[in-house]
């Protein structure tokens, strides 16, 4: 099998999770080998089917579109019309209950211009799927192949054989895990018995078609509603602003998500309840608001679906054999918008480093890749639980009505409440950087700012 100049390095390469981290890795990987390895064969096996309806719509920040455009991915977005989502200026944040204008959160300079170049951008789920697909697919020697649920496999440091639910098996001499927070490939082969736990968050989410909503938004792009414990996102998108996605940020109990996981698909009736009780979860805690456009919202919004937050244990395995974890597979983090930046920089790190160093062992190889990553991963674990815990930290939050604005909860560079007193400087801002973004997750803005504003308004 192993021929070329290269006697070591891996030919026969095996992919499993066709999302964010193993289509990123198949594209890089093909890009970066293709050149130096005659006789590449990279194979994505994905356990869903490919036309997945679900999951809403995920925000990219900057740093992750700066990666997306590296690998082709951007292009290939932008070329798909309504379906290409939007880019994302600015997010205003307004306040739940007092109705009131917190100002709003930038991602670009005066000029318009982003980090970069790069601005946030919302886009359906399955439409950046789409996008990635094509890339893959149009690539020599990838081939992506739905339906293959990995159930075990075994590894040695020969080779590794991953087996699916079909029955049928696969032999490679490498193997990536990219299959996700509930990673098969960490638990039943690379770190077994090391399951996800549940971060007490979860997002309530939607789609609403905006011309069933009869007040006018006052946002053009995205908006976050603050409360007390928890925040609602609305977010265009599509450049004609007829689709829109509602998420709610709540803390739910795990009985309850243990109660919904129960339900069986084939049971209606119980779905249908579902549903319901999550409609009435959002009104309850934003059906009080006195913005009109948030109470219709929810009136008028169907499906609600529940997805749960999970985390990966920190400092867990990384690797073993020829097998390599990336993406939320290795590390889950509280929820935060930047985890995709991280999946994609994942895999174009380990293709950079795979290309440099032809000759290296993949034991070798895989140390080096962990050292690389390994603290910039736990720097911004520690920093999404620091987010999310900042309203237990009473030292922060003295109680008293603060500058929202506060630098606390900003990047470097970002002109958030900046704006309005000290004109920002002329030059561009800067490439986005993960530390341009680490002190600030929109999906944990909740309870602190939502309770300053709250207390400002009485
Ligand atoms: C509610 C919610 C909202 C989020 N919002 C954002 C956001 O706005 N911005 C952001 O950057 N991040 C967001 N995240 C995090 C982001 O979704 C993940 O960090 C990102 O998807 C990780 O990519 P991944 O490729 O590692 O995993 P995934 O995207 O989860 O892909 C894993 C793939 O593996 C497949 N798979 C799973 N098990 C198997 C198996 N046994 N065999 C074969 N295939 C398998 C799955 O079908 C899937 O295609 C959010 C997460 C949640 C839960
Ligand atoms: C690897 O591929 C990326 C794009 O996927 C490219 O930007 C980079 O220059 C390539 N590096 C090498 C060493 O081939
Ligand atoms: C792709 O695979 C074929 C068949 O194994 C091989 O002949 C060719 O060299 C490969 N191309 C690349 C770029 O690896
Ligand atoms: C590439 O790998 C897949 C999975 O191992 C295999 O089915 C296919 O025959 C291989 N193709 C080539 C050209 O070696
Ligand atoms: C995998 O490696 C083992 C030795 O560890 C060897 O016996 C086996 O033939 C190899 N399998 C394949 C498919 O190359
Ligand atoms: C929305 O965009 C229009 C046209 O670009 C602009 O006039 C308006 O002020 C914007 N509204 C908000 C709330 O940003
Ligand atoms: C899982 O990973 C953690 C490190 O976060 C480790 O302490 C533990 O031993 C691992 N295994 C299991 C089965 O939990």
């Amino acid at each position: 099998m192993q021929h070329g100049g290269f006697p070591t390095m891996p030919r026969e390469i095996l992919i499993v999770g066709a999302g964010i981290a193993g289509l990123a890795s198949a594209i890089a990987l093909s890009n970066n080998l293709s050149s130096i390895a005659p006789s590449l064969n990279i194979s994505v096996y994905d356990g869903a089917s490919e036309f997945t309806t679900s999951g809403g719509a995920i925000s990219l920040t900057p740093v992750a579109q700066r990666y997306l455009d590296e690998l082709g991915i951007l292009s290939e977005l932008n070329q798909m019309g309504d379906e290409a989502g939007i880019e994302v200026d600015a997010i205003d944040l307004f306040s739940v209950r007092a109705g009131r204008r917190l100002g709003p959160l930038r991602f670009t300079d005066e000029n318009g211009h982003g980090y970069g170049g790069y601005k946030g951008r919302r886009v359906l789920r399955s439409a950046l799927s789409a996008a990635m697909l094509a890339v893959a697919r149009r690539l020599p020697n990838v081939s992506v192949y739905h339906g293959m649920k990995l159930v075990g496999g075994s590894t040695t440091p020969e080779n590794v054989t991953l087996k699916f639910e079909d029955g049928s098996t696969v032999t490679g001499d490498l193997v990536l895990g990219c299959d996700g927070v509930h990673s098969a490939t960490r638990t039943k082969i690379v770190d077994p018995g090391n399951r996800s736990e549940y971060t007490g968050i979860s997002f309530i989410q939607s789609m609403t078609d905006t011309r069933n909503l009869p007040t006018p938004m006052p946002f053009n792009q995205t908006a976050v509603h603050l409360a007390r414990h928890s925040s609602l996102l609305t977010s265009y998108c599509d450049p004609k602003q007829e689709k829109l996605f509602v998420a709610a940020v709540v803390r739910v109990s795990e009985h309850l998500i243990e109660r919904y996981q129960a339900i069986s698909e084939t049971d209606l009736s119980a779905q249908k309840n579902m549903k319901m009780s999550m409609r009435y979860l959002v009104r309850a805690q934003f059906g009080m608001s006195s913005l009109p456009y948030i109470r219709e919202i929810i009136d008028r919004t169907e499906d609600w679906m529940l997805y749960p937050v999970y985390q990966v244990r920190q400092r867990g395995k990384w690797h073993a054999d020829r097998i390599l974890l990336l993406g939320d597979a290795a590390h889950a983090m509280p929820p935060r918008d930047e985890s995709a930046a991280y999946a994609v920089e994942d895999a174009i790190i380990f293709s950079k480093l795979l290309a440099q160093n032809p000759d290296c062992q993949l034991v070798t190889l895989f140390e080096e890749y962990e050292n690389l990553r390994r603290g910039l991963v736990n720097k911004a674990f520690d920093a999404s639980r620091r987010l999310w815990q900042s309203d237990l930290d009473k030292g922060l939050f003295p109680g008293q009505a603060r500058d929202l604005m506060s630098s606390l909860h900003l990047p470097p560079d970002s002109c958030v409440g900046k704006c309005a007193t000290k004109p920002i400087t002329k030059t561009n801002l800067p490439a986005p950087t993960h530390e341009s973004f680490s002190d600030l997750s929109v999906y944990s803005l909740t309870s602190d700012l939502g309770r300053s504003a709250d207390a400002t308004n009485g």
